[in-house]
């Protein structure tokens, strides 16, 4: 493979919820840089359902790198940014064109990074609480990240042996809930928390597979799920000044987090967190 190919290498990251807030600006950071990301709508993968995780996964093209860019250096090759529907969902396609030997349908699949981000959150008191809020956010929170490292787990191994000096890379959106708790939110923070401890756990099983686990735990930042706990200025403003900086957070200082953990030299961090909180939790 010559530089100019080598150049050209992209890894294949995988973002649950990718359509809005935190997951759809690590979408946009990513694919501007040395990354293939998939960013698939909540209606293409249900992270909450092993069916629809597990049909995903099987119907997803993620090649190979390797072979994929081998395919790419006889073929006209352009990526984009394609709205898919009215909230902008962002993928990055590739079109493979006038190339008979790219044999991309061929290719071994790996994967070089998931991100488990897609969330939900539910507030009301304890007693009025039903079963059905608390599995419904543990469904998305929790399972999901149960069913998503199942079924990346073959393809996050198959990419370390390909490229035995790397380590592929799973990271967990958590948050600062997990460990100040939230009020009215027990079964977000409840999951938040379960997320820290998985990929502790994860670290310890798959480092001998050559896969970091961490968390992120950011506190608030501008999305539409914090907006809509805070439905007027005087809540704005009593949160935001619970911080030392008395600011939102911006999804890009989380895609940046994500960005860096994705990162070579961040090789060497596996079952930690990182709290981005603009000082909410000291
Ligand atoms: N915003 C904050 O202040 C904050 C703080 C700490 C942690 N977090 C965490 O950060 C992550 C992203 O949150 P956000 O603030 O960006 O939230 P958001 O703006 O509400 O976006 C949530 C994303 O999750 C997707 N989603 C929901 N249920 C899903 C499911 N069952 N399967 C697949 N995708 C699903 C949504 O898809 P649709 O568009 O189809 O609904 C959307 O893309 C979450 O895990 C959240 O808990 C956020």
């Amino acid at each position: 493979m010559s530089d100019s190919e080598k150049t050209k290498f992209k890894k294949n990251i995988l973002i649950s919820g990718g359509s809005r807030g935190i997951g759809k600006s690590a979408a946009y950071l990513l694919s501007r840089s040395d990354y293939k990301v998939l960013a698939p709508s909540s209606q293409e993968l249900d992270q909450s359902s092993e069916k629809s995780v597990q049909d995903y996964f099987s119907n997803a093209e993620i090649e190979d790198c390797e072979q994929y860019l081998e395919g790419i250096a006889h073929s006209r090759t352009s990526s984009r940014l394609r709205r898919t529907n009215d909230r902008s969902v962002l993928r990055v396609h590739e079109d493979h064109e006038d190339d008979e030997n790219a044999e991309i349908e061929d290719c071994e699949q790996s994967l070089y990074g998931l991100i488990v981000n897609a969330g939900v959150y539910h507030s009301s008191c304890f007693e009025e609480y039903s079963f059905n809020d608390w599995q419904r956010v543990l469904d998305v929170n929790l399972n999901g990240a149960f069913h998503l490292v199942k079924a990346a787990l073959p393809l996050l191994k198959t990419y370390t042996e390909l490229n035995p000096k790397d380590y592929s890379r799973i990271i967990f959106i958590s948050s600062v809930s997990a460990y100040t708790g939230e009020l009215y939110a027990p079964a977000y923070s409840a999951s938040k928390a379960a997320l820290i401890a998985l990929a502790k756990s994860l670290a310890l099983e798959f480092a001998k597979y050559k896969i970091t686990v961490n968390s992120i735990c950011p506190g608030w930042v501008k999305t539409d799920m914090a907006l809509n706990q805070m439905p007027n200025e005087d809540s704005v403003k009593n949160s935001l000044g619970a911080t030392l900086q008395n600011r939102w957070i911006e999804p890009e200082e989380i895609a940046h987090a994500i960005s860096y953990l994705l990162s070579e030299p961040a090789k060497g961090i596996t079952g930690e967190q990182i709290n981005i909180t603009a000082g909410l939790d000291i």
